[in-house]
């Protein structure tokens, strides 16, 4: 496909940022850089070419990181974690404050050499970027001044492990390494292999301002460097930003390791525009959502949806503002657009435009200048696009906008949601009533009220579904580099099965009945037809249980799938039905109790019992008290940080503490807005599954809560693999731990694996409710801009 171009040279003049102070520091390292390591600029070796996507000249040269690179960067933060967290929360802080001060002075130069090795325009380099790393910098050290009074209960993770894409090499390196070292962690970053130059700049910086050596460690090289980091058993945590495609990879060389993982991927988000849109704002927002930074942003407004009554009017306008788009050299302070980071990337945006034209969707581009040298693509429209063709389901991650109607409010929802990501979406209107309630219904990591493309440190970043999990940002991104203490064990030891020999016996212990299953608010009788035994502390027979297959759990799955109004239910409506579980369940306590004393794996039935009534009261209260937050962003804008519902998560309870544990799980969960699909103890359901009747008389709705009993290896798979599942809570036998990993893959749902035995599901563990809380939900940040 060719591209449109003008005849000639532009009509207006260039105005060229200088390059001097750039050029000058590349000289200065004899244009070959090593790795920093232990503080130092290590010998450059095994050298590969970055390239000036905007001329296609060298840059210069810079290492690949090898396994012996690797191994040194490792050694080297495990010294440099013992140095930093020697050090007291405000001497952290004094060094973060430093860093920002110091990329604060270098500010220009930092900016030319992003613009240069990435293409992007200066004046986004100069005035987005840098400025917004830099705001990263301080916010965070305030958060590392204030971690002993604001993180009570949480400790630092140990060394982490970074990896970043091309498309904002500084900033996504401040978000990384920011929370990394206010939460008290050292680091191993590697850039990517196109951008790597500004992340050598910051490793500078971090010498001149006597950071300990081995805290921040930069190790540059390709993805293989990168997937070789991350295999690193001493890591304790990986934060990776890039394609959906080498997330799942991560996810997949991880599984099983117990590593804490983030995940920001891509994003097709929408752009709606209502009829009642400041339309002229709108179109202005537009170029900022799809035309910012050549459109390689995974949170771009890649996808138009217009009212159709106001589409020819918008469309008219569009094309009038695209015509007036510049597009040229990145050093040029009055472009729009630069260059796209290589041929590579260059070719794929043209082979997917190619083939949605011979699909039959209408393209059309503005006009670039014939002198460019380097890799340049225009802005394009793409029309007539339905949601089935791949341009509207594919991440472009170029200048390319797709456009559709819409009628409805609610078919704008349809469409906005008919994609496998969830990282972003806009909504364009003037009527706050509309736009609040359709913010709540797209699933969208971060909404943006009539604005686009907002971004700050105080504020949570990061999607929902196949856009990836886990925030940076704020509070809830600090969180990421923390970790709170479960594994408080009551009174020395959990209840430790013991190895059971199986007395066959007639003399049958009092209760003695078949235990159905629970799915749907109603009593089922497995699909298998099979049964299992059940035993109590002296290796007695007792019951037989249903035995879970397949075809129970994609049961379980679809009752809770189409348990719509829970997560619509308000938290008051959620509260009464769980204290109305306690009450319920209070007074059937000699039956629980009776049957919790049939148990080894319970240590003190009364406890465990009065344990679980107040943790229905606890989850009851938290019902309605687990509230977001206002962040008040240093910019006209407030955001709404709000507690959604994960969805529909399956759940694996431990054999210890039968009854306690399912409690505590179910209770937090559906607290929360979300349904479950849950598999009590394999060797003593009892507890669990008698709290059916206990269901039936609260007015829990059917399908909230749905019970599978059986053989876990049977029925972990179908319930890890179910693309409807969008959370798997593991706190069953560890055997099992690598395989949920694998299974989620398919559609990334969010996996948080637990060491069974060492929780006190009995204790007064206030760290077990809260994390048990932020594990139920993910965050919604609503931008809501004001003023002029
Ligand atoms: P990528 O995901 O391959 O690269 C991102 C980072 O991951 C780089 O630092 C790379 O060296 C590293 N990496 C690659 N393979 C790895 C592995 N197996 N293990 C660990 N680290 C690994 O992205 P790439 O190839 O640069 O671009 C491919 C497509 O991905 C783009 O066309 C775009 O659609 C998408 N992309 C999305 C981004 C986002 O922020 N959502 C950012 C960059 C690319």
């Amino acid at each position: 496909m060719s591209i449109n171009k003008f005849k000639g040279k532009l009509n207006y003049e260039e105005a060229l940022e200088s390059d001097k102070e750039a050029i000058e520091w590349l000289k200065k390292f004899n244009y070959k850089f090593g790795h920093f390591i232990n503080g130092q600029f290590i010998k450059p070796k095994k050298l590969f070419d970055t390239i000036n996507p905007a001329n296609s000249s060298k840059i210069a040269s810079i290492s690949s990181g090898t396994k012996s690179d690797i191994r040194l960067a490792i050694e080297a933060s495990k010294k440099g974690l013992i140095r930093w967290q020697k050090l007291t929360p405000h001497e952290r802080s004094k060094y973060i404050y430093s860093i920002a001060r110091n990329i604060q002075k270098n500010s220009r130069t930092i900016a030319v050499l992003e613009s240069m090795e990435n293409g992007k325009p200066i004046r986004e380099s100069r005035d987005i970027d840098i400025p917004l790393a830099i705001r990263h910098f301080y916010h965070h050290a305030g958060w590392a001044q204030l971690i002993e009074s604001e993180f009570i209960d949480y400790s630092p993770l140990g060394i982490c492990g970074q990896i970043i894409p091309w498309n904002f090499p500084f900033l996504m390196l401040s978000w990384k390494i920011a929370p990394a070292l206010a939460a008290g962690n050292s680091l191993i970053l590697k850039p990517a292999e196109q951008t790597s130059l500004t992340a050598l700049y910051f490793a500078e910086i971090c010498q001149s301002v006597g950071l300990p050596p081995g805290v921040i460690n930069i190790l540059t090289g390709d993805g293989d460097t990168g997937s070789e980091l991350i295999k690193q058993p001493e890591l304790s945590k990986i934060a990776f930003t890039g394609s959906t495609e080498v997330g799942r990879k991560i996810k997949k060389d991880l599984a099983g390791s117990e590593k804490s993982i983030t995940l920001e991927l891509g994003g097709k988000s929408p752009f709606i525009i209502f009829d009642d849109a400041d339309i002229d704002g709108a179109i202005e927002g537009l170029v900022d959502a799809i035309w910012l930074n050549q459109g390689q942003v995974c949170c771009a407004g890649s996808r138009l949806l217009v009212q159709e009554s106001i589409y020819a009017k918008v469309y008219k306008k569009l094309i009038a503002r695209m015509k007036k788009l510049r597009v040229g050299n990145p050093l040029d302070k009055s472009i729009d657009m630069g260059a796209i980071i290589s041929s590579e990337q260059l070719n794929r945006i043209n082979s997917i435009v190619s083939d949605s034209v011979k699909d039959g969707a209408e393209l059309f581009q503005c006009a670039v200048p014939d002198d460019l040298e380097g890799f340049y693509f225009p802005p394009s429209l793409i029309n007539k696009v339905s949601p089935s063709m791949t341009i509207f389901q594919e991440e472009v991650f170029g200048p390319v906008l797709v456009c559709t109607t819409f009628r409805t409010p609610s078919e704008a929802v349809e469409l906005a949601n008919n994609s496998k990501y969830g990282l972003s979406a806009s909504i364009w209107t003037e009527n706050i009533n509309l736009a609040l309630d359709i913010a709540p219904k797209i699933k969208a990591g971060v909404i943006w009220i009539n604005s686009t493309n907002m971004f700050d440190a105080a504020v949570g970043f990061g999607g929902y579904r196949e856009s990836g999990y886990g925030r940076e940002g704020g509070k809830e991104g600090m969180l990421e580099y923390l970790k709170r203490d479960l594994t408080t064990v009551r009174n020395g030891s959990p209840p430790i099965t013991k190895n059971r020999k199986h007395i066959s016996n007639n003399d049958k212990s009092p209760i003695d009945e078949t235990k159905k299953m629970y799915i749907d608010g109603k009593q089922v009788r497995g699909d298998s037809g099979h049964s299992l035994k059940v035993f109590d502390r002296n290796d007695r027979e007792i019951v037989s249980i249903g035995r879970g297959n397949r075809k129970d759990i994609r049961n379980a799955v679809e009752a809770a799938n189409a348990q719509k109004k829970w997560s619509e239910l308000s938290a008051h409506g959620r509260a009464q039905i769980l204290f109305y579980l306690a009450e319920n369940l209070a007074q059937r306590k000699n039956e629980f109790v009776e049957l919790l004393s049939q148990t080894q794996y319970c240590k003190d039935p009364e406890i465990e019992f009065y344990t679980c009534i107040e943790s229905l009261f606890t989850f009851a209260s938290w019902a309605d008290k687990h509230d977001g937050l206002v962040h008040q962003a240093p910019i006209r804008a407030n955001t709404l940080a709000l507690n959604e519902p994960i969805g529909t998560l399956g759940i694996i309870c431990p054999d210890n503490y039968p009854l306690a544990a399912f409690v505590n799980l179910f209770a937090s969960a559906i607290s929360q807005g979300n349904k479950v699909v849950i598999i009590p103890s394999e060797t003593f359901p009892l507890p669990a599954l008698n709290m059916y009747q206990i269901f039936d008389t609260s007015d829990l709705p059917g399908g909230v809560v749905n019970i599978v009993s059986g053989k876990h290896v049977e029925v972990i798979p179908t319930l890890s693999e179910h693309m409807s599942v969008e959370g798997i809570w593991h706190f069953g036998n560890p055997a099992h731990n690598q395989s949920i990993d694998i299974a989620s893959i398919s559609n990334l749902k969010q996996t948080w694996i637990v060491n069974r035995n060492h929780i006190d599901w009995l204790g007064k563990n206030n760290s077990i409710a809260k994390q048990l809380l932020r594990k139920s939900t993910q965050i919604k940040n609503i931008w809501i801009p004001y003023g002029e």
